[in-house]
């Protein structure tokens, strides 16, 4: 039995059994009038916390290293993290925001405070990359900056001085200081995040001790740059809950509802990952189908995690206030056998980009409520962009996903509708496609669908309504097994290359390879 996915305007989904179709071809019905939420840029953020070799390495070699740098940074990261357009980076944890003191990362490099990093192996943090290196960094990249302050070792004061430092283009002391270490003007905070998973390793807290402590960090922790909060005025994101349990949501969005002028949150965050078992133990390569079709079917959780969260805020919150902000989310997978397991590096393979395009459309139909999310972690850890190694850097599955999805920043959600069946692969039973569409401001229509089939090809049909459609082209990813990666000898065996479609009578045609992510436009 096929099944028809219906994925309507409102972003539900509804499944009905039509009948018996071949397999191997599959019908899109996109229409172009009815538009729906914006898919906001901030959903593609990434997260890069002070963690193994995610920022130290990863970002930072400094401006004595052989490695080609600029104050510091690397450029072959930076001019790959430009191409995909980072809109958001959050800094600089994690767990570790709770145990981060600013203090310790400003002032001349000689004279910073090492540190432990206890969370994450207990090795010396020697703090030269700190808040000037890290705004240094996101204007090398063009991104803007999500700071999570500490509230589980810190004190809103301590906070406070820092946003103090970052933000006031008044002549204060802090300001001054900012100034003398070489940045006169204020820098931008887009994002801050008041606290990290504080059930958690973020201090342990019922969700009432956290309210309290929300209360006060609200309040008391401002941007001070009268342009910026005119302009676009920063968002504050309150921790809310670690997977499908509605508890601490309840409590945090019963309390927003009632909160008077003194306090207020613009966000609230969802922290989920993929993963078997804890501590995690699937292996980031040398896996076969049978896993990829496991690991596949645990992502879609996604999709009734966020609707049990969003009954939640609606219920509190119906004119969608409050975002929700993923702001930790991907693949986490055992760690390489020879790393350091508390620096959390795994291989990205095509499996973790199938399962990155599947996140990003679950986000895209929940854009309403979802107006953020940050993908764990940029660099060297976890479900990383970029894996390097000394002066080799290497671009992963992953990176050329969130390449593609490019044009779907900011774009305007549109409707699809499609007929393509399930893939059974053992007892795990999948939808064979997933497909998300959007229009863009110069209205073009983006296309992009998911094979999420190992084996089959899919000849695809869509009809185009409410646009007058006479060519299309596109880029497919794929790479011959689900566990296919690339590496410094062999960096192009997951790489998107162009595919052929075209516009027939009307209708877009199309052929998608098996386990592969398509990105099409129409014009
Ligand atoms: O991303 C790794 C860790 O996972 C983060 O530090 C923490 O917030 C989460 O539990």
């Amino acid at each position: 039995m096929v099944r028809r996915l219906v994925v309507a305007m409102g972003f539900v989904a509804v499944i009905l059994a039509v009948p018996v179709m071949a397999q191997e071809e599959a019908h899109l019905s996109i229409d172009a009038s009815k538009t729906g939420a914006r898919i906001d840029r901030h959903i593609f953020g990434q997260f890069a916390e002070d963690l193994g070799h995610g920022v130290n390495e990863g970002i930072w070699v400094g401006p004595d290293s052989t490695i080609p740098n600029t104050r510091g940074i690397r450029n072959d990261v930076v001019s790959a993290l430009r191409e995909i357009k980072v809109p958001d980076v959050r800094w600089p944890g994690g767990c570790y925001a709770d145990e981060y003191h600013w203090r310790n990362g400003i002032g001349p490099a000689d004279k910073r405070t090492a540190t432990l990093n206890s969370v994450w192996g207990g090795v010396i943090e020697p703090n030269t990359f700190g808040t000037h290196e890290f705004m240094d960094f996101l204007d090398q990249i063009g991104s803007e900056a999500y700071i999570s302050i500490n509230v589980g070792t810190g004190t809103p004061k301590e906070a406070a001085d820092w946003l103090e430092y970052m933000t006031a283009p008044q002549e204060t002391t802090l300001a001054r200081e900012r100034a003398a270490n070489g940045h006169p003007a204020p820098f931008k905070v887009g994002f801050m995040g008041i606290g990290n998973e504080s059930w958690a390793c973020g201090g342990n807290m019922t969700a009432d001790y956290y309210l309290s402590q929300l209360g006060i960090y609200s309040h008391f922790v401002r941007n001070l740059d009268p342009a910026q909060q005119a302009k676009q005025p920063m968002l504050r994101i309150a921790v809310g809950p670690g997977g499908p349990s509605t508890e601490w949501t309840e409590a945090i969005m019963k309390a927003y509802q009632h909160h008077g002028w003194s306090w207020d949150i613009d966000g609230l965050s969802l922290h989920w990952y993929t993963m078997r078992g804890w501590p995690p133990s699937s292996a980031s390569t040398g896996f076969g189908v049978g896993e990829y079709a496991e690991t596949l079917k645990s992502t879609l959780a996604m999709d009734d995690l966020l609707r049990k969260q969003e009954a939640v805020m609606d219920k509190y919150d119906p004119k969608k206030n409050v975002a929700l902000v993923v702001d930790e989310w991907g693949a986490w997978h055992a760690p390489l056998p020879g790393t350091n397991p508390q620096f959390l590096v795994q291989q990205n393979s095509l499996r973790d980009a199938i399962l990155a395009s599947l996140n990003l459309n679950i986000f895209a139909r929940h854009a309403d409520r979802v107006r953020m999310a940050n993908i764990a972690q940029m660099i060297n850890v976890l479900q990383a962009m970029i894996l390097t190694d000394k002066e080799k850097m290497v671009l992963t599955p992953t990176y050329y996903v969130f390449k593609m999805y490019v044009p779907f920043q900011d774009a305007t959600f549109v409707p699809v509708t499609f007929d393509a069946g399930t893939y059974t692969q053992g007892s795990v039973s999948l939808p064979r496609v997933d497909a998300i569409a959007a229009m863009d401001a110069t209205g073009k229509l983006w296309l992009e669908i998911t094979n999420l089939d190992p084996v089959e090809p899919l000849e695809i049909e869509a009809d185009l309504t409410g646009i007058t459609a006479k060519s299309a082209k596109g880029e497919t990813l794929t790479a011959p097994a689900v566990d296919s990666i690339n590496t410094f000898e062999a960096p192009d065996t997951v790489v998107p290359k162009p595919v052929a479609a075209k516009v027939q009578g009307g209708k877009l045609v199309l052929k998608l390879e098996p386990k592969s992510v398509t990105v099409i436009s129409v014009e």
